[in-house]
């Protein structure tokens, strides 16, 4: 995700505690390396940086000690390109004169690495924020002025990035928006601008909100916006923020639970381009392919991705897939691993003991240990050999959302690839996820009351959503601490059909090609004067057969298990709210499980 913060006054001053408070307020956004640079009246840029969290870094480097009229910082949530120093920003250009630093991703940065080389340009990391850098100098060098430069530069640039850029020369900084989070704002004596707001209001209230395709000429009196197309200028006031720190830090959303889901279509959609420029996707899909034996392994939630990504796999590429618990991995496959197996072990956090063990276990046996992760540092990103990112950010509610959304996605992309087929289809989640968080956040409010004085249901599905199933029941338990319990359908009907009594709450997650399976165990459960209550695509033949419909839009099978996945997150966030709890941090759980 990354976070930058720019600031400029008038004259030098000591900058180094203003850019340390900024860079602990917005580091939930990186905290892989942090960065500093500071530009004074004379021209001469400072630039510390190194690899880990702000105050490690910023007592190693002496951050307090900065000055100057000029500020700028960044901190790293590593995607591609490993957190080292070198790729630590700030970055300088080829000869010390500019200094900048982005938030996002440049996707076509493998390219303009390789054409900043053939123009004699000085490349010194791998990092896609050193591509910004050298897209401004490439164009200064054939005589465009710095904002001109700037939208050449966007020209080249493609992906979803925001950055901040500074001259030796002069007394002001440009900040440039494409689809990343970027505020400008004006405070007594200086400007400032930021990926976040938190960063920006202990200093000052008076915000300028920015769109994509702007820029903001940032002097130590004013903000000027740009348009980047023309350079025509834009007025807009600054408006006063009355939203509090803990509103800004929580970006308005009552929770981060709440946040987290309104980001999957963002996050999704990050996950898709990233996984499209990936080296790494190439070599894994070959792997996985040639592997005598194929296993997911997860805990929890990830294992809930691993059932459905099995699905994928033989459906889409006929690969057979063992999903699998971590500790029964051991316990089960142990003995008979070999080198000519590949497990994929998945974690959102990295650290999970449990999965840890399995892939040491894995290693020694001689078996290829592949990675999905979300953390990047993370033990399971230095223990794989090849790992892929789920790009999701931070995900601070301790129930994972955005990371199981994104687990499964990687898990379709990949049974995509190996089964030779295209992977457009992604494409289309942004929108039909947004769509579907619309529709439910309207539908899901008037089906609490059927949870009213309960505390165990189920949630059933089949096939494809077997996995989404059990994690909605999971997310129920986690966040409500009542007990439900995600089965196979058809599993219901032997033995847990007894529990049905009055108005006793089922929820079926229905595929669009399980209609005609899942009628019979919605009946069984109606006849007996249950609640049937279906996250499905309208169709006839079901909206006749259950009391309650949380519709989904028609997106065909292999999108439905992802998109369902949010009316069932939104009810266990809605039922936790209505029992008086609170979802991000529910009681006896933690995010990183670094325990047998
Ligand atoms: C803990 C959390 C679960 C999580 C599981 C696996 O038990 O409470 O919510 O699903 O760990 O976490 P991981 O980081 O390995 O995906």
């Amino acid at each position: 995700m990354c976070g930058i913060f720019g600031f400029v006054t008038r004259g030098d001053r000591a900058l180094g505690d203003i850019l340390l408070g900024a860079a602990r307020r917005l580091s939930y956004r990186g905290y892989d390396s942090v960065g500093m640079a500071t530009i004074d009246g004379a021209g001469r840029i400072d630039l510390r940086k190194d690899v880990g969290k702000v105050d490690d870094v910023a007592g190693r480097l002496h951050f307090e000690n900065m000055s100057g009229q000029r500020g700028l910082l960044q901190l790293r949530w590593a995607t591609f390109g490993a957190p080292s120093q070198v790729n630590a920003q700030p970055h300088l250009d080829s000869d010390g004169d500019l200094v900048g630093a982005h938030n996002g991703n440049v996707v076509n940065n493998v390219e303009l690495r390789e054409r900043f080389i053939a123009e004699g340009l000085t490349v010194r990391s791998t990092n896609d924020g050193e591509s910004c850098v050298h897209a401004v100098e490439l164009f200064m060098k054939r005589g465009a002025g710095m904002i001109d430069a700037i939208r050449q530069a966007h020209d080249i640039l493609e992906g979803d990035y925001a950055f901040v850029i500074g001259a030796a020369d002069g007394d002001t900084l440009y900040a440039f928006k494409k689809g990343s989070g970027l505020v400008a704002a004006i405070g007594d004596g200086f400007t400032c601008c930021s990926s976040d707001l938190p960063s920006i209001l202990p200093l000052t209230d008076r915000i300028l909100r920015m769109e994509d395709g702007e820029i903001a000429i940032l002097t130590a009196d004013s903000i000027e916006l740009r348009r980047v197309g023309d350079l025509s200028r834009i007025d807009r006031r600054p408006q006063v923020f009355t939203g509090g720190m803990e509103a800004a830090v929580k970006g308005g959303y009552p929770h981060f639970m709440l946040k987290e889901i309104h980001e999957q279509p963002k996050a999704v959609a990050e996950l898709t381009r990233l996984l499209d420029a990936s080296p790494h996707v190439g070599r894994m899909v070959a792997k996985m392919q040639a592997a005598r034996h194929l296993y997911y392994v997860g805990c929890g939630t990830s294992y809930h991705a691993c059932l459905i990504g099995a699905v994928y796999a033989a459906r889409i590429a006929g690969r057979p897939v063992v999903p699998i618990l971590a500790p029964q991995f051991v316990a089960q496959y142990g003995p008979t691993l070999g080198k000519e197996d590949v497990a994929l072990f998945v974690s959102q956090s990295g650290e999970t003991k449990d999965v840890l063990n399995a892939l040491e276990l894995a290693e020694r046996r001689g078996a290829t240990a592949l990675g999905l992760l979300n953390v990047i540092g993370s033990t399971l990103m230095h223990k794989s050999r090849t790992y892929l990112p789920l790009a999701c950010g931070y995900e601070i509610s301790v129930p994972a959302t955005k990371t199981f959304l994104n687990q499964v996605a990687v898990f379709l992309y990949l049974a995509l690839r190996m089964g030779g087929q295209p992977t457009d289809l992604l494409r289309r989640l942004p929108d039909l996820l947004s769509e579907t968080l619309d529709t439910s956040e309207r539908e899901v409010g008037r089906l609490l009351a059927a949870f009213d004085g309960r505390t165990d249901f189920y949630q059933l599905g089949y096939g494809l959503t077997y996995g989404v199933a059990l994690e909605g029941a999971l997310k129920l338990k986690e966040i409500t601490y009542a007990h439900c319990e995600g089965m196979l359908s058809t599993e219901f009907k032997h033995g847990p059909l007894s529990a049905v009594d009055d108005g006793y709450p089922v929820i079926f997650v229905v595929g669009p090609d399980d209609v005609p399976v899942l009628i019979s165990a919605v009946n069984e459960v109606t006849s007996r004067g249950g609640r049937a209550i279906a996250v499905a695509e309208p169709d006839p033949r079901l909206v006749g057969n259950v009391d309650d419909l949380l519709p989904l839009p028609k997106a065909g099978a292999l999108l439905n298990p992802i998109l369902a996945t949010i009316p069932l997150q939104l009810l266990s966030y809605r039922l936790s709210l209505a029992r008086g709890l609170d979802p991000d941090f529910p009681r006896d759980l933690s995010k990183t499980l670094t325990v047998d």
